[in-house]
């Protein structure tokens, strides 16, 4: 493993043995501490956009685990702008050991990939958000025992998020559905990518508009922000459209009684989810929240260390 940039750069085992290593590094987190084996190494986080999770749990992931970071944000890197990203890959491949970035254009986290010989870690493009899906993998695996046979759905926009969970539920055999209004289901060659390791793994894979329908029978209920970052222009017409969908009291009873309700958070409480199910018997967000860190851990482990 050189960079962490797409669920699907990697196979279900070595996605099994990131998530063990995750485990693994948790219970060590809050049992016997964290061991410096980060010691001497340097993570340079680059951000064009806000981040609370993505940012604190990479750099607490280094800080316990002996290393050090350092964040740039947006107006001190201007990505592309100040400086084309090729130069700025070529530039920290001198002083630190890896990097991670939150960009607008998944392009320029290849770019930053293609441009230097340290590892990249993609934390969020508008296309994925793969560290989320890992996080919550993890997250999953701890509510229940078993993977095969889950049924999780996905309400709302086919964005970043979901289209990097769609691939992790793939490989790791979940079977995943998906309601969103017409328009903004994942993109096409996502539905490629999925369907095909769907197959493979004997996994279903289903689309729909009607949220209902969709939970129905569903073991995890997961949604996001209707409108993502960079989409703000949009989101009157969004808050609109997406009105049906979102994850209520009413919707969450339409699913089996001890569903799990997730959301990578940051939430809008009142839109995509109400207080009630945000802070209620079935959600999980916080768990999630925290779970960044040790998957982080694992990220960082198997690119510096392994
Ligand atoms: N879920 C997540 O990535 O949160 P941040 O945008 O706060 O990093
Ligand atoms: N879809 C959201 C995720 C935030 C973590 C966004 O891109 O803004």
């Amino acid at each position: 493993m050189c960079n962490f940039l797409a669920i699907d750069d990697f196979s279900s085992n070595e996605l099994e043995s990131l998530l063990k290593l995750a485990s693994k590094l948790k219970q060590e987190h809050f049992s016997t501490g964290n061991k410096p084996v980060l010691l001497g190494k340097t993570l340079a986080i680059i951000f064009q956009k806000p981040s609370l999770r993505t940012r604190v749990s990479f750099e607490m992931a280094m800080y316990h685990l002996g290393g050090k970071s350092i964040y740039m944000a947006p107006q001190e890197i201007e990505l592309g702008k100040r400086e084309s990203v090729p130069d700025i890959a070529r530039v920290l491949d001198g002083y630190v050991d890896a990097i991670m970035a939150r960009v607008f254009q998944y392009e320029q986290i290849l770019e930053l990939a293609k441009h230097t010989s340290i590892p990249v870690i993609n934390g969020l493009s508008n296309y994925n958000h793969p560290c989320q899906a890992l996080g919550d993998m993890l997250t999953i695996m701890e509510l229940r025992e078993k993977l095969q046979e889950l049924r999780l759905t996905f309400v709302g926009d086919g964005n970043n998020v979901a289209t990097s969970l769609s691939l992790i539920c793939a490989l790791m055999g979940i079977h995943f559905t998906i309601a969103s209004p017409k328009g903004y289901e994942l993109k096409d060659d996502v539905v490629k990518r999925v369907k095909n390791l769907s197959s493979k793994g004997k996994v279903d894979f289903v689309q729909m508009t009607d949220p209902i329908a969709a939970v129905s029978n569903a073991d995890i209920i997961y949604t996001d922000a209707w409108t993502s970052m960079g989409q703000e222009q949009e989101t009157k017409h969004r808050q609109q459209l997406f009105q049906r969908y979102q994850v209520n009291q009413d919707l969450v009873s339409k699913a089996k009684s001890n569903v799990i309700v997730m959301h990578d958070l940051p939430a809008k409480r009142g839109e995509e989810i109400t207080s009630e199910v945000a802070d209620g018997p079935n959600s999980v967000i916080f768990q999630q929240a925290h779970n960044r860190m040790h998957s982080a851990k694992a990220i960082l482990y198997t690119l510096l260390i392994d």
